[in-house]
């Protein structure tokens, strides 16, 4: 018999799990405790960007498979229940606040039918899997919780989701992972890695993955002001480095830095976890990390004064993305969005465009500017940031752009504009870790 599954927490995570469960031909209950984005959700819109995803689950709602409820008993009869909800960082220090994860097993605990299990997929500082599995089993001793991290990029989720580069499941039987390896048949079939980890390690995968990842990224950003003080090019450098296989060349682009929901509050409870553990000493490397990645939006600002001038009171600057990568709208903790807000609050006139953010960081940011098009932003600007690197920036046509702009200056955060194109147009062009000679 076909497997019931149940999604709690119907945020980017779950909303994705739920309609890729269900195009796997598994019935699939999303749950949220946010009856306005389980509406959303319930007629087909889902309430963020994500390409392929609105799609996905219109045409998985129309099977029937799908359904969305804020009422928990819907889910008393499905067999396995993947916890998806946020742990966003606390308001007052660096760990992950894990009311929902907690919020969410208590919720669920006494109704869920015998023989089940819970799955987490939230994003958890090691030890909250043993903690929820003890609190679940004081509920009910016939369950079982097993933990299985969840690798997605925003902009590519339901593709890693559908294929995943490795399956990983933390558990502390076997049967639990014979029930994962029922989900999970499709990429079993298909030669998917799968990894089998007890639940401490299982948690640990995901959080060390993003540290890794966020060093990557600090690394090269480090190699940007090595270059910039030495004259050099760390485009190029990048490129020479990247071509050995053991580096690689992805996640190896300098610019303003990581941001979004995931690496920045990853890293930081991490950071806070390893104390906890007594280990701090072993994740001290990752302060670096981070205020090499904070500082890359400062040494973005200090470019705009150099280049521009000490004094940006009035000074007119457009930002081309606000998004805090592209393919996305989200703008937690987006690089570009915060460049925008500091140079405005240093007196510059800002406006920002961005295909798909825009609606999110006027939300967040209502002072700033905004435009819906390009050419309207840019419209008698002294100088011209590129934040976000957007396929459509990529195709904009330097020679035309030149015609709309008080001075012909630009600088890219992303190093992901044709410099040659744009100096051959006219511009003075500059960018992050890279000389201008
Ligand atoms: C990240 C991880 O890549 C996923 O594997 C993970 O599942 C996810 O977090 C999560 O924990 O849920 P995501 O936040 O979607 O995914 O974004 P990334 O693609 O990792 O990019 C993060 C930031 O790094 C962006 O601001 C991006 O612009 C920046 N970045 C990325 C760089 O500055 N340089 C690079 O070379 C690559």
């Amino acid at each position: 018999m076909t497997l019931k599954i149940s999604v709690i927490g119907t945020g980017y995570l779950g909303a994705t799990h739920a309609a890729c469960m269900s195009s796997l031909g598994f019935e699939v209950i999303g749950i949220d405790i946010d009856a306005a984005k389980i509406a959303s959700l319930s007629s087909g819109t889902i309430p963020f960007y994500e390409p392929g995803l609105q799609e996905l689950l219109q045409s998985e709602l129309k099977t029937g498979r799908l359904s969305f409820s804020t009422d928990f008993t819907a889910i008393k009869d499905c067999d396995v229940h993947f916890i998806c909800v946020g742990t966003p960082q606390v308001k007052d220090g660096l760990a992950a606040d894990l009311t929902y994860v907690f919020a969410s097993l208590a919720a669920i605990a006494p109704i869920i039918k015998d023989g089940s299990l819970v799955v987490g997929k939230s994003t958890v500082p090691v030890g909250t899997a043993a903690k929820l599995r003890e609190q679940l089993l004081a509920i009910n001793t016939n369950t079982d919780l097993a933990w299985n991290p969840e690798f997605l990029r925003e902009g590519f989720a339901v593709e890693d989701t559908l294929h995943p580069t490795r399956l990983v499941v933390g558990v502390t039987n076997t049967r639990a992972e014979e029930i994962l390896r029922e989900v999970y048949a499709n990429n079993l079939a298909a030669q998917t890695p799968w990894i089998s980890a007890d639940l401490p390690t299982s948690e640990l995968v995901k959080v060390s993955a993003n540290a890794f990842l966020a060093t990557k990224i600090s690394f090269i950003n480090a190699m940007a002001e090595i270059c910039e003080a030495a004259g050099g090019d760390v485009t190029v450098l990048a490129k020479a480095i990247g071509y050995d296989p053991r580096i690689g060349h992805r996640f190896l682009q300098a610019g303003i830095g990581f941001g979004g929901g995931c690496l920045p509050k990853d890293i930081r409870a991490f950071m806070a976890r390893s104390e906890e553990l007594g280990a701090e000493q072993a994740l001290e490397f990752l302060r670096e990390i981070d205020s090499i990645n904070t500082r890359a939006r400062t040494r973005m600002i200090d470019l705009v004064r150099a280049d521009l001038s000490a004094d940006l009171v009035g000074k007119k600057i457009a930002v081309l993305g606000a998004a805090f990568k592209p393919d996305s709208d989200d703008v937690r903790d987006s690089p570009a969005l915060d460049i925008a807000v500091q140079i405005q609050a240093a007196g510059a006139l800002v406006t920002v465009h961005d295909p798909k953010a825009i609606a999110n960081a006027r939300n967040r940011f209502p002072a700033l500017g905004f435009s819906e098009s390009i050419e309207e932003c840019v419209a008698g600007a002294d100088l011209v940031l590129h934040l976000t690197e957007w396929k459509v920036y990529r195709e904009i046509d330097p020679a035309e752009l030149i015609k709309l702009v008080a001075q012909p200056k630009v600088i890219d955060g992303r190093n992901a504009l044709d410099r040659d194109k744009w100096r051959a147009a006219g511009w003075d062009f500059r960018a992050l870790g890279r000389s201008n000679a």
